[in-house]
């Protein structure tokens, strides 16, 4: 029997007070509905049905490249009204999975069991919670048989005082959804039409209930207004936290760490506060992140050191290498072995070989630097000259001055040294000297010039 899932997103969501729509919020990076299809995909459904609002278009345009199918419910009426539009596409042979677009970190764990503790009949993800209010009620008979979900708002003073609460999480039948969703009527306070009507019909007709506590608190977690939304951010990176200390991982502080894609380390790890990890991120064994990094998609060897206030983007990282601090790194930056990037340094496109320095303040674009090359302080690759990229080869054993301007296209021959200041616009051969100005005369006649003290001649602001 194959499981369909149906996720419910036409809710308004005003309570954001955002024109964007709710489930398209990012959580930890990606839309809030994108963790919950995710979750969804990895159970194996034929499919998965998104029940949209009036921002269909947003939604089905954010989604453009995925395998989902989209309905149309405006107005919401109710979850069970939203499930009423579905029902077309769902087949009476199928279990049919209902979550929701702002429940976001539902686990896959959790629904496994779900699926699969579910024998037949209905199931239900149900918590037992110490401040229930505003949820649905699970009732249940005096042997713990459930009878029905009552709403806050139609509860009665005894029911109101539950505290096993209806997640909105179930389990059903296709076809006993087919039979059931069509006969739910709006006479209630709200006059929706509930879903949570079908737990009365399942146990008036002896149908199975199971219930099911979710594997994780977070879980269950809905969002309705931004201050949620940050929890439930929070609650998520406090997962990612746990599991990367799982790993050996040493954290300056787990309530400050933010992953917003997928971080794969090795062992002996450090990070400091502040860092933001994006794309796809790999810390071999050693690595040390400063505070306040960014590194997004980036591969970093063995014992890469890291200095405060990076920003790095779509680079590798060889072995021994250390950045910063306030470096940034551009993409397709390539260091090699023990390369050190200091402050205030920017590169971009750029391969630099093993135990190349480029320490101060230089910016190195469209260039290929071999090893043992030392660029000194304020060097710059003029690598566009207003229309084209061009680009520099400075080859192994190097030594480049400070304040040095290479203009791409340009070659620096192996062992080549270039002097201070100089702007160089044609290749330079191997193991010379190369200067393009004279250096200062000096003269032990000058003197410094004094300020004149004759009234008359008061030097008048340059
Ligand atoms: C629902 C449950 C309640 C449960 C709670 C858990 C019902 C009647 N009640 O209440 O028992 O404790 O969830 O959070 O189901 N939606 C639509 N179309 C609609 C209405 C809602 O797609 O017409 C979607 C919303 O976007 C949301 C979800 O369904 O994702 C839940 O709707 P919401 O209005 O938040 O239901 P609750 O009142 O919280
Ligand atoms: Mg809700």
């Amino acid at each position: 029997m194959g499981l369909k899932i149906v996720v419910l997103a036409a809710g308004q969501g005003t309570r954001m007070k955002s024109s964007l729509p709710k489930v398209l919020h990012p959580l930890a990076g990606k839309p809030m509905l994108a963790h919950v299809i995710d979750a969804a995909r990895a159970l194996s459904p034929t499919s998965i049905i998104v029940v949209c609002g009036h921002q269909k278009q947003a939604i089905q345009q954010a989604f453009a490249n995925q395998a989902l199918e989209f309905v149309e419910q405006v107005p919401q009426q109710g979850t069970a009204d939203a499930v009423l539009k579905a029902l077309p596409k769902i087949n009476t042979n199928e279990k049919v999975l209902i979550l929701y677009g702002d429940v976001p970190l539902i686990s896959t764990e959790t629904l496994n069991q779900l699926v699969e503790k579910t024998k037949d009949g209905l199931g239900i993800i149900t918590l037992t919670m110490g401040n229930p209010f505003g949820l649905g009620r699970i009732v249940r008979d005096n042997n713990g048989n459930v009878l029905k979900v009552v709403e806050q708002k139609d509860a009665t003073e005894q029911e109101q005082k539950i505290c096993e609460i209806n997640t909105g999480i179930y389990l059903v039948p296709g076809h006993l959804l087919h039979k059931w969703v069509p006969q739910i009527q709006n006479k209630n306070k709200q006059n929706e039409f509930y879903l949570t009507d079908i737990v009365e019909m399942a146990a008036k007709e002896g149908i199975n209930i199971f219930t099911l506590a979710p594997l994780h608190i977070e879980d269950i977690l809905g969002v309705n207004d931004q201050a949620q939304l940050a929890q439930v951010e929070r609650a998520y990176q406090y997962k990612m936290a746990n599991a990367l200390m799982a790993k050996g991982v040493t954290l300056a502080d787990p309530g400050r760490l933010d992953v917003r894609g997928k971080l794969d380390v090795q062992s002996e790890v450090f990070i400091d506060i502040n860092a933001i990890f994006e794309g796809q991120v790999t810390l071999k064994k050693g690595c040390h992140i400063g505070p306040n990094c960014i590194l997004k998609n980036a591969t970093l060897g063995e014992n890469v050191t890291v200095l405060a206030n990076c920003y790095l983007e779509d680079v590798t990282i060889d072995d021994n290498a250390t950045v910063g601090p306030f470096a940034r790194l551009r993409p397709g930056t390539k260091l090699g072995q023990s390369v050190r990037v200091g402050n205030f340094v920017e590169i971009k496109n750029a391969t630099i070989g093993n135990h190349s320095k480029i320490n101060h303040l230089s910016y190195v674009g469209d260039a290929t630097i071999g090893n043992d090359v030392n660029i000194g302080a304020g060097t710059i690759t003029c690598n566009y000259d207003g229309a084209n990229k061009h680009h520099t080869i400075i080859e192994d054993e190097v030594f480049i001055g400070s304040d040095t301007q290479l203009i791409a296209p340009i070659r620096v021959g192996k062992g080549a040294t270039i002097g201070a200041g100089s702007t160089v616009n044609k290749d330079v051969p191997e193991n010379q000297l190369t200067l393009t100005h004279q250096l200062n005369q000096r003269s032990k006649k000058w003197a410094r010039p004094k300020k004149s003290t004759t009234p008359n001649n008061k030097q008048e602001n340059p």
